[in-house]
């Protein structure tokens, strides 16, 4: 019955656009809203209007692909920004019961805008004022809410001791919310996993409005929102951190070559010595144009961190990868947190500060797709990858190397299932910069799109693997089918992509938590519904928890 309310109430909205209907919703809104908020916090603070300057503010603000902050992009109704955790339970039942669309948004970097973006009438819940961090050493832990940012994590752990971190993104405007309940990985992947990995606590607000922490929500869930993408299933307030070490000194350095001076043969290597090496070291490889008095070549630069000191890097790098020549001074040691401005790309002699700055260095237009590869690529076949890159204006290639930690976790330990037998990751991005035509920006996409088809036979298969926070709404998407008939079947062709076997128990974890599929969106997960005699064999078979 719910469903058809909020279809009926949907589609008067999109297909009458008349203002008594509208203004009801509207209205409805925010009555419900005040009638929910605690009487001593006008909701006046929290909630933006078109009207309000505020609101072209927080949109623009935040949105961080420009693909998605155009004119004709889909804005929502409203955006409230909650203060207190009682807000956010207040926009869910206000969402539901009006039959509005929720957006939840961090800091707003999904790739393809899904956290500031609907098809139907939407609110955005935007978590700015949730952004607080408290780090308890004694307990190797933090809580962080998440609307703060990695950096900014990074920060406060770094206030408190030189010997502790968290390994998460290395953009340190990425929001704690989004990055952590899609994955999270960084410089500290091989040593320590994911983000996600690293996670002993949740506090969420569920479809009912109720605020659970990971005891009262259940195993289900909570191992559901930790790589599953967490909008699927609730609205994750907070996380509980486990803290790691990091050694007072640490490693950096950047080398970089031309492809055509020898650069291929030392990417070609590095796919099976990057993932193989010690797991205190972190080698990525970054492929981009360059720009050379008018002639245009390829570079690789090895971009790499190591938990140690340099002395001990360049006897690692010399036996193990002496073609690099890695030298004495092309390291650079420092501590933990200077290494995340060096990563980040902050100019030399700024202080962490910068690392609570919410805006991001830059912005603009941009298209990713992700891969896993298992069996080391040709270098003829990456002489042909070059030659696709030098087709496009901005192309970036960036492998990540997995391997170390990554192997030993389990692949249904928690939703990302991409571990042992995985070389490392690529990313496909394509950026630009001014608002061109409609016309190139479809030349940029399609230039990723034909790219992807070509790198078919060198990359994982049944399934090609696809990391979630690199969110590619090419490898299928639901659609405006925000009902309960979902597809579980139709959905898998990408939800085996981000997901594999770990697909099918994310959806018999949505049956039970969202059944009637409130928190949808393109890509969100399908509700499973079991009988009695499927739900017996599931418990069987360990797939999954039941209350
Ligand atoms: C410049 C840049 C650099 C990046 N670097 C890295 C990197 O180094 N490593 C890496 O792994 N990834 C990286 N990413 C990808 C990043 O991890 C994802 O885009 C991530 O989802 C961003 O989280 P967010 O909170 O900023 O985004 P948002 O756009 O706010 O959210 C992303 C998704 O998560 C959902 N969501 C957000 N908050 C919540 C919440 N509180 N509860 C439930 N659902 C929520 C949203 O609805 C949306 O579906 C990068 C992205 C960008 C743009
Ligand atoms: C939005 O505008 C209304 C009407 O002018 C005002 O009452 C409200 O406080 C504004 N909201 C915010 C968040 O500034
Ligand atoms: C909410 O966050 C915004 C942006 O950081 C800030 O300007 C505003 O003062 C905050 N609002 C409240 C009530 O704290
Ligand atoms: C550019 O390439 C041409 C042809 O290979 C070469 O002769 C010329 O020296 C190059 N210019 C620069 C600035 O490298
Ligand atoms: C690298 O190792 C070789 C022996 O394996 C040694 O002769 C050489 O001096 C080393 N170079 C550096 C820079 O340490």
């Amino acid at each position: 019955m719910l469903r058809i309310l909020l279809l009926v109430i949907c589609s008067i909205f999109i297909f009458v656009n008349s203002t008594s209907s509208s203004l009801s919703v509207h209205d409805n809104f925010i009555r419900c809203l005040s009638q929910n908020s605690p009487p001593h916090l006008s909701i006046s603070k929290i909630l933006h209007v078109p009207s309000n300057s505020s609101y072209s503010y927080l949109l623009e603000s935040f949105a961080q692909n420009l693909r998605f902050s155009s004119p004709i992009t889909p804005k929502p109704l409203f955006i409230v920004t909650p203060l207190i955790d009682s807000h956010v339970s207040a926009t869910v039942i206000c969402c539901r019961e009006v039959g509005l669309q929720i957006r939840i948004e961090s800091a707003g970097h999904d790739y393809e805008g899904l956290s500031y973006t609907a098809s139907l009438p939407f609110v955005v819940l935007n978590l700015i004022n949730l952004t607080s961090i408290s780090v308890d050493l004694e307990d190797n832990s933090a809580w962080v809410e998440s609307g703060a940012t990695v950096g900014e994590l990074y920060y406060r752990i770094a206030e408190k001791s030189p010997v502790h971190g968290f390994p998460a993104g290395i953009c340190p405007t990425v929001g704690v919310g989004g990055h952590i309940t899609g994955g999270g990985f960084g410089t500290m992947l091989r040593k320590y996993g994911l983000a996600a990995d690293n996670i002993i606590d949740a506090h969420i607000v569920d479809v009912n409005g109720r605020i659970l922490d990971r005891e009262s929500m259940g195993e289900a869930l909570f191992w559901a929102i930790r790589g599953g993408g967490g909008a699927s299933f609730c609205v994750v307030l907070s996380w509980k951190v486990k803290l790691v070490y990091v050694p007072p000194t640490v490693t950096v350095f950047s080398v970089a070559r031309n492809i055509d001076q020898g650069g291929t043969k030392l990417v070609h290597k590095w796919q099976t010595i990057g993932p193989k090496f010690d797991e205190n070291l972190f080698v990525r490889a970054i492929i981009d144009a360059a720009d050379h008095g008018g002639n245009r070549t390829l570079k690789v630069t090895f971009n790499s961190l190591f938990l140690g000191k340099a002395d001990k890097l360049l006897d690692i790098m010399n036996e193990s990868f002496p073609e690099m020549g890695l030298k004495t001074n092309d390291c650079n040691e420092m501590s933990w947190i200077e290494s995340v401005l060096y990563f980040s790309g902050y100019s030399e002699g700024s202080t962490i500060e910068v690392l609570r700055d919410r805006t991001p260095q830059r912005k603009n237009f941009f298209k990713a797709k992700s891969d896993f590869v298992k069996e080391p690529i040709s270098e003829s076949v990456l002489e042909e990858l070059w030659k696709w890159c030098l087709e496009e204006e901005k192309p970036i290639l960036i492998f990540d190397p997995f391997g170390g930690k990554m192997d030993d976790i389990p692949e249904s330990e928690i939703p990302f299932p991409h571990r042992k037998g995985n070389l490392y990751n690529i990313q496909y991005l394509v950026q630009w910069y001014d608002s061109e035509t409609a016309e190139s920006t479809e030349k940029h996409i399609d230039w990723t799109r034909r790219l992807y088809e070509h790198m078919t036979p060198y990359v994982s298969s049944s399934p090609r693997a696809a990391y979630l926070n690199y969110r590619d709404l090419d490898l299928g998407s639901n659609g405006d089918d925000k009902t309960t008939t979902t597809n579980y079947h139709q959905t898998q062709s990408w939800g085996l992509m981000y997901f594999k076997d770990n697909f099918k128990r994310l959806a018999i974890v949505k049956g039970e938590v969202d059944p009637q599929n409130f928190f949808a969106f393109e890509q969100s997960i399908p509700p499973l519904i079991l009988n009695e005699e499927e739900r017996n064999r599931a418990k069987k078979k360990q797939m999954v928890w039941f209350y």
